[in-house]
C-alpha cells in the first residue's frame, strides 16, 4: 500500500516538474535579442524623460519643485510606452523612498546579482528572465552626480530643509546616503511573449 502511495507521489512530482519546464518560454537567440533591444529602448526613453524633467525643474523651481519628477507617474511618456508596447515599467530598490518600489523576490535576487558584480568591479549587463509567457528585462540603475541632490547624504548634498519636505511626502524614506557609482536599484520591464 505504502509503496503504491510513494509511486503515486513520485509520479505526481515528476509530472508537475515537467509541466513547469514546459510552461516557461525558451527564447531563441534572435528572440532574446529582440526583447533585450525592446527593454533597452524603453529604459532609455523613460530615463531620458526623467532626467530632462528633473534638470529643468531643479533650474526653474528648485529641488522641492523637482521632487515629483523622479516618480514614473509624473511622466505621460511612461504611460504611453506601457500602452503602445504592451509592457509594464517598474523601478525597484532595496533602499526605497516610495514603498510601492519595494522589490519582490525576483527583483531582490536580480539586485543581489548586480550588487555582487559591482562589488567585484565586474560589468553589469541587462538580464532577461522568462516566467511562463512573460519576459522580464532588468537593468541596473547607477547613481550619478545629479541624483545626489535627493539621494545623497542628508546635511551634505541634501539640505536639512529639503530633507524635511522629502520625509513629509515619504515618511518611510530610506533612499539617502548614496554615493556616485552606487547601485540605486533596477529597471524592470515586463513584456508578454508573442509568437512571431
Ligand atoms: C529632485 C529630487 C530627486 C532627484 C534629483 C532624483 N530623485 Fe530619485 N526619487 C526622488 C523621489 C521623490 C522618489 C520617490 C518617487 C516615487 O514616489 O515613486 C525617487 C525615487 C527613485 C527611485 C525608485 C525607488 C525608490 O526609492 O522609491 C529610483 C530608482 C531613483 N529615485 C533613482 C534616481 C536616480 C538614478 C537619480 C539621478 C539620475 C535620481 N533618482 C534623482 C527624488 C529625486
Amino acid at each position: 500500500m505504502n509503496v503504491v502511495l510513494v509511486i503515486i507521489v513520485m509520479l505526481f512530482l515528476f509530472i508537475s516538474c515537467n509541466n513547469e519546464k514546459e510552461d516557461s518560454i525558451e527564447l531563441t537567440p534572435d528572440e532574446a535579442k529582440e526583447y533585450l533591444d525592446l527593454g533597452e529602448a524603453i529604459v532609455k526613453e523613460s530615463f531620458d524623460s526623467l532626467q530632462t524633467n528633473i534638470i529643468r525643474a531643479i533650474k526653474e523651481t528648485g529641488i522641492k519643485g523637482a521632487l515629483k519628477y523622479c516618480s514614473l507617474n509624473a511622466h505621460p511618456i511612461i504611460y504611453h510606452l506601457e500602452k503602445k508596447k504592451n509592457v509594464k515599467i517598474r523601478r525597484a530598490s532595496q533602499k526605497f523612498r516610495n514603498p510601492a518600489n519595494q522589490p519582490d523576490s525576483m527583483e531582490n535576487s536580480i539586485i543581489d546579482i548586480y550588487a555582487d558584480l559591482l562589488s567585484k568591479g565586474e560589468k553589469t549587463e541587462p538580464i532577461i528572465r522568462t516566467v511562463k509567457k512573460e519576459i522580464h528585462y532588468f537593468k541596473p540603475i547607477i547613481v550619478k552626480d545629479l541624483c545626489l541632490n535627493c539621494h545623497g547624504k542628508v546635511g551634505e548634498e541634501i539640505t536639512e530643509e529639503n530633507y524635511k519636505v522629502i520625509t513629509e511626502l515619504y515618511p518611510l524614506d530610506n533612499a539617502t546616503g548614496y554615493k556616485q557609482g552606487d547601485l540605486r536599484g533596477i529597471w524592470h520591464i515586463v513584456a508578454k511573449y508573442t509568437k512571431k
